[in-house]
């Protein structure tokens, strides 16, 4: 039986009767472009096989009432035009929060029951949240006919992250995993919101691998990342650091603390790693993209400062194996989380034994490795 096909089980042995909709949303990995969405730079992410799934069907009043099969089977239900900040079921105000950003443009919205379950790691940084907001938008937009589409959706998405959620996000994770392709990586300009996809090499896995570092204070670090980059963008005149230079970043040294220097100094080179590794990926140039993933990481590293030393491990025992042949870095916000790694097929088992004789030896905690698909956006048709 699917997934899906058991939370349609769920729905009916809980409402008491049939679905009528079903949803899907994926999570996603980001390849490289990593701090540049929310300084209007570039990302390029790819959906993944890992995601949200939701079975849902229209009520006919202004309830919505969301069964969240794995977690303890808890239910949240609230009245549409009455929405608040859910302290007891926090992941309750996802939902929440994109449906009073929803009723802002589509004021007729009416009530649904909801039953939702996802496979998304969470607190890995492969957009567990992000998976869910697209996915109750997808279902809310099927629900009721709406003309919504994948950018807008991604925008009403970060938009609840960003006002009811409390999270600065930038639009990469809901842009993703609404608009991706499958089989492909997706060039996001996320000043323009311009989209180009290029496919992965089929002789390449997509292999990622879970550090399982607890991550803390992570909304604050990102919070402060943030702050930091638009003081540094300001120093040079700008209003993001999109259009900024690194003889721009030099000319103002002077004008910015060295933590703000250097944040800036990741995010240029890193917005021009990202335009160059797609490049690299429509030329199917693996030396290039190994030599990009690699200096991503550093920068990641020594200039943003958001990895950790098992992290640094795993890219580093990953390197080692795949070399100039295949890809590694840390992948999404920091402080724990992933590594992602693009490997020749050839190599994959290798990945997988070294990861599992070394790092637990070295770090004490345990990865996990998923070999993944690249797969296709909710709204991507
Ligand atoms: C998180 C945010 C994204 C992005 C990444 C870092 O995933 O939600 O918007 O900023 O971190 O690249």
């Amino acid at each position: 039986m699917s997934r899906m096909q058991k939370l349609a089980q769920q729905f009916n042995q809980f409402f008491g009767y049939q679905g009528t909709h079903e949803c899907h949303a994926p999570g996603r990995v980001n390849l490289i472009g990593e701090h540049t969405d929310y300084n209007g730079g570039f990302v390029l992410p790819a959906a993944i096989n890992f995601g949200t799934d939701i079975v849902a069907a229209k009520r006919d009043d202004n309830k919505v009432k969301v069964l969240a099969v794995d977690i303890n089977e808890e239910v949240s239900e609230f009245a549409l035009n009455d929405i608040q900040f859910d302290e007891q079921y926090s992941w309750s105000n996802y939902v929440r929060g994109v449906l009073i950003a929803l009723q802002k443009v589509f004021p007729k919205v009416g009530g649904a029951d909801l039953a939702v379950s996802g496979n998304v790691p969470q607190g890995a940084g492969l957009s567990s949240s992000a998976s869910f907001e697209i996915a109750v938008l997808k279902c809310f937009a099927s629900l009721y006919e709406l003309p919504l589409d994948g950018v807008k959706a991604a925008l009403l998405g970060q938009q609840a992250e960003n006002e009811f959620v409390g999270c600065s996000c930038g639009i990469m994770d809901q842009l993703i995993s609404a608009m991706g392709h499958k089989g492909h990586a997706m060039l996001l300009d996320c000043e323009s919101l311009d989209i180009a996809h290029s496919s992965i090499p089929a002789a390449l896995d997509l292999v990622i691998i879970n550090s399982n570092v607890k991550r803390g204070l992570v909304d604050s670090e990102y919070n402060t990342r943030r702050e930091q980059c638009e003081t540094a963008a300001r120093a040079m005149g700008f209003k993001t650091l999109r259009p900024a230079t690194m003889q721009d970043l030099q000319a103002s040294k002077d004008k910015m603390s060295d933590a703000e220097y250097r944040r800036a100094h990741h995010v240029i080179t890193e917005n021009q790693r990202t335009k160059d590794m797609f490049d690299a990926l429509n030329a199917a140039d693996m030396a290039t993209m190994s030599r990009l993933m690699g200096e991503s990481h550093v920068s990641m590293r020594d200039d943003f400062e958001i990895t950790t030393s098992q992290i640094d491990y795993l890219v580093e025992i990953i390197g080692d194996v795949i070399k100039e042949q295949g890809g590694v870095r840390m992948t999404g916000g920091g402080f724990g989380g992933c590594v992602v790694s693009l490997v020749p097929k050839n190599l994959t088992e290798a990945v997988k034994q070294v990861v599992n004789e070394k790092y637990e030896a070295k770090t004490g905690l345990k990865a996990s490795i998923f070999v993944c698909s690249a797969e296709q956006g909710a709204f991507a048709g």
